[in-house]
């Protein structure tokens, strides 16, 4: 898989949750199958990634129908109603249902990999084990979990085989360093959220940092492209997954890719975010 992937949150609105526009299907529809032109092979999803006009899964299901070797992640846990608004998250009875759920809209027999999206401090071996049993059924390829502690993390491998940790970071944006380092000495992915986007977070667009400004400048590429570079800079496990609903955005993302940041551009942005990239 290249390290490069789509995030379809994006697809379907530009504030995704929020109060931002909904995007138009074949705007997205578009969008990922630019991607796929351009050599993106794994893209990142939810069920839970709808607005009134667009369904992320739905979308994939249509661009993905003759490029099953695509690799699908999603994620299960969170959940919404069909108006759109929050629901209590899936307990361990829920989630076989979420998991077919997201194999009905996408098309597919079997889920490549599918992360538990955790939003409380709860133990996590319940609904891995529900999720490691899917995995045996062969409903699911592989599993990872989002959202984690260390600790969680921990907790995660010694239920079910965890290959993949989705947690936010980014320059301005701090997340658990301790995490990105154990999931490079244990050899699994480790995919950052919110990477570009950074403290904008869900209220996009990137949000204006001093020092992702002044690397980007040296470099005459934009902040976006340095902060996608700069996530391949953290390790050679760090996969990242840009969210974009926007065709001329998807291909400055994916030309990121050959961003060569300099040893002084990583220190001048590890001194917002304090990570030593590798
Ligand atoms: N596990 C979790 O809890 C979790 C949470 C959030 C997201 N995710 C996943 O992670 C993916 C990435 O997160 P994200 O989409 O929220 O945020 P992101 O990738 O950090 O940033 C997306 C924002 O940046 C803008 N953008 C993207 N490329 C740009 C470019 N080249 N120039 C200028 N602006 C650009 C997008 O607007 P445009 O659409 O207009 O380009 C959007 O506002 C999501 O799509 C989703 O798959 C997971």
């Amino acid at each position: 898989m290249r390290r490069l992937g789509l995030g379809a949150m994006r697809l379907t609105g530009t504030r995704p949750f929020h109060d931002g526009a909904p995007r138009d299907p074949a705007t997205a529809l578009r969008v990922v199958r630019r991607a796929l032109q351009l050599g993106v092979d794994h893209v990142d999803t939810a069920a839970f990634y709808f607005s009134s006009r667009v369904s992320a899964n739905q979308v994939l299901a249509t661009a993905l129908s003759t490029a099953p070797e695509v690799t699908v992640a999603t994620k299960v846990g969170p959940a919404r109603d069909r108006d759109g608004r929050w629901t209590e998250p899936a307990g361990p009875d829920q989630l076989r249902g979420q998991v077919e759920e997201n194999l009905r809209q996408l098309g597919r027999d079997r889920l490549d990999l599918v992360y538990l999206r955790v939003s409380d401090p709860g133990s996590l071996a319940e609904r891995l084990g529900v999720l490691r049993d899917l995995v045996t059924e062969g409903l699911i390829g592989h599993l990872g979990v989002s959202g984690v502690s260390l600790e969680q993390l921990d907790e995660a491998r010694s239920t079910a085989p965890v290959v993949a940790v989705q947690n936010r970071l980014a320059p301005d944006l701090p997340g658990d360093l301790d995490v990105l380092e154990r999931c490079g000495e244990l050899g699994i992915a480790f995919v950052p959220f919110f990477s570009v986007a950074g403290a904008g977070r869900h209220h996009g667009p990137v949000q204006a940092d001093p020092v992702v400004a002044a690397v980007a400048g040296r470099h005459g590429v934009t902040d976006a492209q340095v902060r996608i570079a700069w996530t391949l800079a953290l390790g050679p496990h760090v996969l990242a997954i840009p969210g974009t609903g926007d065709l001329r955005h998807l291909e400055q993302n994916v030309a990121a890719a050959s961003v060569r940041l300099t040893d002084a551009d990583l220190r001048d942005l590890a001194t917002e975010q304090r990570v030593v990239a590798r």
